[in-house]
């Protein structure tokens, strides 16, 4: 079976969501980035997000960072909570990142991307991965003799000693925007110099792009980020279309069941966050994007209230009346 992995996302893949994607058949979770430098100087915030349990396996804990003693000692102090894997983060285009020389920032400079991977595998025995993007911007795609950034990039990864190369197709300018190239991504798996596995990512949102990707690019795993808002089943939908086996949760059909998984998530949030009104608050951006709430009929009024509500009570209330009206 081809593996689905559930991409690290800030204030998007805490212990509650990774574990409703794992039940639907996410084969590896990320929890979201942690700051190198956060961790070292043991900012409780930042050390809470180390928490992962042994049914969300395998599991990586990213990390980010842009000094490599302090992405090292940020690495053993991960190691302690025992991650099946450690993921250094070059890829973040925010400016409180990027700008600042950590995350994508780090692809203009080649040569600190290396030292981080140095000392980070020298200090731990967890296999060390990365997850990266194409490259800074359009001009800096491909290196003056018209080899692409991305796998030239890759193959010194591999030289450093990381173990999986994760890859976005996009360029830190792109951000979010424009639609992800996996025919870099494709090139890079091609490279017959390059024998770690390539984890493919950007833009896969059904169950036949996520084929696609496997059929055309031949990466050795998909990673699935914003689809799974508001809809861990992603998982398993793709999974079902991929394959008749199944080792895991089928997804749910109805718009019912669908909305029962949603509200798991919620109680879930509630619990992970420890406070009613914030773990609604917390959830909010799963009810503005699940598909569940797509292209529904005069939805407005329901929908504004739905992103207003701030019990369980009232969010649940809601929801059911959308089940009463449109299933
Ligand atoms: C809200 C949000 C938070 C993200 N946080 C991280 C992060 O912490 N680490 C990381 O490597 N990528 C992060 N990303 C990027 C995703 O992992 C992924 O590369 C990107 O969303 C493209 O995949 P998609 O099209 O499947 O969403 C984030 C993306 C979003 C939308």
């Amino acid at each position: 079976m081809k593996p689905l992995y559930l991409a690290p996302m800030e204030d998007v893949t805490d212990p509650a969501f990774r574990l409703l994607c794992k039940r639907f058949g996410a084969d590896r979770v990320y929890t979201e980035f942690v700051n190198a430098d956060a961790l070292v100087r043991d900012v409780a915030s930042t050390t809470r997000k180390l928490q992962i349990s042994d049914s969300e396996r395998p599991v990586s804990i990213q990390i980010y960072g842009k000094d490599p003693d302090s992405m090292a000692e940020a690495a053993r102090i991960v190691e302690q909570a025992k991650p099946d894997f450690i993921d250094l983060n070059f890829g973040c285009p925010v400016k409180k990142v990027a700008g600042k020389g950590a995350g994508a920032g780090l692809l203009r400079n080649v040569p600190a991307i290396l030292d981080i991977v140095g000392a980070v595998v020298r200090s731990v025995s967890t296999p060390v991965t990365a997850k990266t993007r194409l490259g800074w911007d359009e001009s800096s795609l491909f290196l003056p003799d018209g080899t692409p950034f991305v796998v030239d990039l890759a193959e010194r990864l591999q030289d450093a000693g990381i173990a999986e190369l994760a890859i976005h197709g996009r360029t830190r300018s792109q951000m979010y925007r424009g639609e992800a190239d996996w025919t870099l991504i494709g090139e890079v798996k091609n490279n017959p110099r390059i024998h770690i596995p390539i984890i493919g990512n950007g833009d896969v949102t059904t169950p036949e792009r996520a084929k696609e990707c496997f059929d055309r690019y031949g990466v050795d795993a998909v990673m699935i980020g914003r689809a799974s808002f508001g809809a861990p089943w992603i998982f398993a939908e793709i999974k079902e279309y991929l394959s008749a086996q199944r080792s895991f949760s089928a997804p749910p059909r109805s718009m019912a069941a669908k909305v029962a998984v949603l509200k798991e998530h919620v109680l879930a949030s509630i619990q992970w966050i420890g406070d009613e009104r914030k773990g609604i608050v917390h959830s909010r951006r799963h009810f503005a994007a699940s598909p569940v709430f797509k292209g529904l009929f005069d939805f407005k009024q329901t929908r504004i209230a739905l992103l207003r509500a701030e019990t369980r009570d009232e969010v649940f209330a809601i929801m059911d009346d959308i089940v009463a009206r449109y299933s």
